[in-house]
């Protein structure tokens, strides 16, 4: 397995502002599908047909229980090596915002505290009426979307393909990428705009970049280090090559 380099160990032990921006990838390890990979279909559909506000709107129950098959295997499934890393990583950094990508909540339950959600979370539900935000930890919801109080149709707190992202987490992961003197992309095929601008970001603001994936993408032939393998083995390397 890939080594750390000396110049990303030497990086890192001069304690640089770093963030680390995560996809499906790195909860692979962990049993839960990627989005491109094989395995991602869910009853012979395709997710990202699923992932829009047109499919809701058109078959709301079909999405409803596309979006609890989903929290029932992210609530099944528990957080990897890679994950952890993170967690250790964040402990020895004076400064590390997680980026992320994904909606299962893995990140969190590891224990990483600065999570900034690009894309939502599964463990949240939104009125289509008035647009009010509540937690819903539970694995298995109604069969059927529930309402809310004030009478509108309670939705996956996900963004879906077509919408924007959270204002506020896009604008501090751009904030954190232009700070950043390191940057650390795990796991993403870094197809999807605009998450997949914030490295290109860093890069101009003259950060560092690292990318962990076991096949290239486009980003490849932009990071200084591309390490080829499965998160969940070559992270704990930059953690153990730190102590
Ligand atoms: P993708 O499914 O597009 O890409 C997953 C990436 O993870 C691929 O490049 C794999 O090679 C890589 N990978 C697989 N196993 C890995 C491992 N063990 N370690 C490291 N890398 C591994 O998922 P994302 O890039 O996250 O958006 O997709 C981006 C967005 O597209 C998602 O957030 C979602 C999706 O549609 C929305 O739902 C808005």
């Amino acid at each position: 397995m890939q080594q750390p380099s000396e110049e990303l160990l030497s990086l890192l032990r001069s304690d640089p502002p770093t963030v680390v921006l995560t996809g499906a990838g790195i909860s692979s390890e962990s049993g839960l599908a990627t989005f491109r990979g094989p395995g991602g279909h869910w009853e012979g559909r395709d997710p990202m047909s699923l992932a829009t506000p047109q499919a809701f709107d058109a078959e709301p129950t079909t999405v409803w229980r596309f979006y609890d098959w989903r929290r029932t295997q992210a609530a099944a499934a528990g957080p990897n090596p890679a994950h952890r890393a993170i967690v250790d990583l964040e402990s020895k950094l004076s400064s590390l915002t997680l980026v992320t990508q994904n909606v299962d909540g893995l990140h969190e339950r590891a224990g990483t505290k600065n999570v900034v959600r690009l894309h939502g979370s599964l463990w949240t539900l939104r009125c289509t009426a008035c647009g009010t935000e509540q937690k819903d930890l539970r694995p298995r919801l109604d069969p059927l979307p529930p309402e809310c109080g004030c009478g509108g149709m309670l939705r996956p707190g996900v963004v879906w393909f077509g919408e924007s992202l959270p204002r506020d987490a896009m604008q501090e992961a751009q904030n954190a990428a232009r700070l950043c003197r390191l940057m650390l992309v795990v796991g993403t095929s870094s197809l999807v705009y605009p998450a997949a601008s914030i490295p290109q970001f860093a890069k101009s603001a003259g950060a560092f970049l690292v990318e962990v994936n076991p096949e290239r993408t486009p980003l490849t032939p932009l990071v200084d280090e591309y390490y080829d393998g499965p998160a969940g083995e070559i992270l704990p390397g930059f953690v153990s090559g730190l102590a």
